[in-house]
């Protein structure tokens, strides 16, 4: 989704802003731009539809000085991606430039009152509406642009992150947000903006996160100061980050995707570590153990999240269920803020988020805020909204996930909804202290068990080449592994543009059983587990009607391989567990078959890594 860079300081801001844009490409966008004051205080704007790439063939020949700046990459919601829709979108006058990620809700409403006041707008966009708002005001009240900012974000409703320059003025930015992530990184006199730190962890790790409806004042020469809408004043809090900057680059792969499923055993073990103590002995969640008594008293828990974080929502709910013995219930986030939830304040509420940024998952963390639950976040970003706005939480620690499909961070939520149902089942004494040990074993078995799984690459990527030309793919799972099915298809959907459906494989016959036939691929997760007679009946059903089995199975199993066109056997682990490997072979077909189609892997169409849009 939208990603925006700033930068003011000694150096020339294109090289540093083109940079940041790439870095966030890999939230999705579909064109881009850049605005930079030069020495003349002249405002250069450019902007292109496309890549990052198309922006720089088209600014390269231009004048580009300048040292400072705001650049854009746009994921367009009102109007189509095109050059005049693109931002940096501009005031009447041509004096402000503005960079915006977000939506203005009463867009309409501002656009008429402007409009009849004799303002001619140039775009579709609902952003132009606030630069435009913000430059009429500055005019009308013949006020700074600080203020100007103020009067006009009391009249907006919608989320933002804004960046705004002003021309003849190459000493100030004026930043703002809510609701949008907005991350401020502070240099030796030097200021970056960014949607989050990946544009400014190569430059300084000194972060400031404002907060909603903050103000950031930057002014050359000065320090940083952050002012609320009544120019009040707020303290800020400078943080350290760290982040590794080769885990922002894709260290000899062809994607990130595949980068990405390679580094799950050891982002497992980043995940536990520290967690499960060494001798395997017991597994500790600070969080957890911090508020005990809040998950011991829970009456249910309500799990809020989206895409891939829902499907491992969905085994949290068996986890929890099984070893805790507390009622689970899972939400899609956008549906649960909108039908007014029942939430008492014995509920506990687990937001998960890889991007910590959803907007609706968000919504859902702060609706169930306002009802009295205890919240609780299972996030990757450190220091992004969802962890910062919650009671409580674990950070799944997989690094920086680039590739729009969620791979790593898949596997990280599910190894810490693990390990937070065993601590809360050994908290509740409602677990077996048998079969505790023997999951702490198995958890701790897992990146081993991983790295055998990946040696499979080769047999996958020779398998995709059949099913490349199919039109649909059915995955099925049952039990654990139905969200595994859900996570395979949703994977497949997102790169390779195929049509594909998860369903639990027992459902089949009530529908979608009508569309097998020999040309239907069905992928079946049929691991040893104990429903795995039942999973092999409703797999024969489908061999019944032609369709064409892919089977996943535990080693060593002989038996669906007498019915199966093709069987992909996975290393044995407990069922609870087997999630974390059967995804692996299921990403990287996707993978493969959309690498042969010639798709974006990494940016698939349409598609962005962080919805801070509802
Ligand atoms: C987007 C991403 C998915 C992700 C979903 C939820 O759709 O492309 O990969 O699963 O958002 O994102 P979150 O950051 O909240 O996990």
């Amino acid at each position: 989704m939208c990603g925006i860079v700033g930068y003011m300081g000694c150096q020339q801001a294109y090289p540093i802003l083109i940079k940041g844009l790439h870095r966030l490409e890999y939230r999705g966008y579909d064109s881009a731009g850049i605005a930079l004051i030069d020495s003349n205080n002249e405002l250069n704007i450019y902007k292109a539809k496309g890549k990052v790439a198309n922006l720089e063939h088209f600014a390269d020949s231009k004048n580009i000085s300048g040292t400072i700046g705001i650049a854009h990459t746009r994921w367009a919601t009102h109007g189509e991606p095109n050059d005049t829709n693109a931002h940096p979108h501009v005031s009447q006058t041509g004096s402000l430039a503005l960079i915006h990620n977000g939506i203005i809700e009463n867009y309409a409403v501002l656009k008429k009152y402007l409009q009849d006041r004799g303002v001619v707008f140039r775009s579709e966009t609902d952003t132009e509406v606030l630069v435009q708002l913000i430059g009429y005001l500055q005019q009308t009240n013949n006020c700074d642009l600080c203020t100007a900012v103020q009067q006009a974000l009391r009249e907006v409703v919608g989320a933002y992150a804004i960046a705004v320059i002003e021309k003849g003025n190459p000493d100030q930015i004026i930043a703002a947000r809510k609701s949008s992530p907005l991350v401020i990184g502070i240099g030796e006199g030097e200021f970056f903006i960014a949607s989050d730190a990946t544009p400014i962890v190569e430059h300084t790790q000194q972060v400031i996160y404002p907060n909603d409806e903050e103000i950031v004042v930057i002014r050359r020469g000065e320090p940083l100061k952050i002012v609320n809408f009544e120019n009040i004043e707020h303290p800020h809090q400078i943080k350290h980050i760290d982040m590794d900057i080769s885990q922002l680059e894709k260290g000899g792969y062809p994607h990130f995707m595949l980068k990405e499923i390679y580094e799950q055993p050891q982002t497992l073990i980043d995940c536990i570590r520290g967690r499960i103590n060494p001798e395997g002995t017991d597994v500790i969640l600070s969080g957890v153990m911090d508020n005990k008594e809040r998950f011991l008293n829970a009456r249910r828990i309500i799990i809020a999240a989206c895409g891939t974080s829902w499907h491992a929502a969905l085994i949290g709910e068996h986890l929890i269920e099984e070893l805790c013995r507390i009622p689970v219930e899972v939400e899609y986030a956008s549906e649960f803020r909108y039908r007014n939830p029942v939430i008492y304040p014995d509920d506990v509420v687990i937001a998960i988020s890889q991007s910590g940024e959803t907007a609706d998952t968000l919504a859902a963390v702060e609706i169930a805020k306002k009802q009295g639950a205890f919240i609780y976040g299972i996030c990757n970003v450190i220091g992004s909204s969802i962890p910062r706005a919650t009671d409580s939480g674990s950070y799944i620690h997989v690094g920086p996930e680039i590739g729009v499909a969620s791979t790593k961070a898949f596997t990280g939520q599910v190894t810490v909804l693990s390990m937070l149902a065993l601590t809360i089942a050994k908290l509740k004494n409602s677990i077996d202290p048998q079969l505790y040990r023997k999951l702490l074993g198995e958890l701790r078995s897992i990146p081993q068990r991983m790295e055998e799984t990946l040696k499979l690459d080769a047999p996958i990527r020779e398998l995709s080449k059949i099913f490349t030309y199919a039109r649909n793919f059915i995955y099925l799972g049952r039990g654990y592994n139905y969200p595994v099915a859900l996570e395979g298809a949703l994977k497949l959907k997102e790169i390779s543009y195929i049509h594909a459906e998860g369903y639990p494989a027992a459902e089949m016959k009530h529908g979608p059983i009508a569309l097998i036939d020999e040309e239907m691929p069905v992928v079946a997760i049929a691991t040893t587990d104990s429903i795995y007679e039942k999973t092999i009946s409703n797999i024969q059903e489908i061999k019944a009607r032609k369709g064409r089995i892919i089977a996943l199975v535990t080693r060593g199993n002989h038996e669906v391989a007498r019915f199966a066109d093709s069987v992909i056997e996975l290393p044995e682990t407990d069922e609870r567990l087997a999630p974390l490997i059967a995804a692996i072979p299921l990403q990287l077909l996707a993978y493969y078959i959309a690498v042969n189609k010639g798709r974006d892997v990494d940016q698939p169409r349409n598609l962005a890594k962080s919805v801070t849009v509802e």
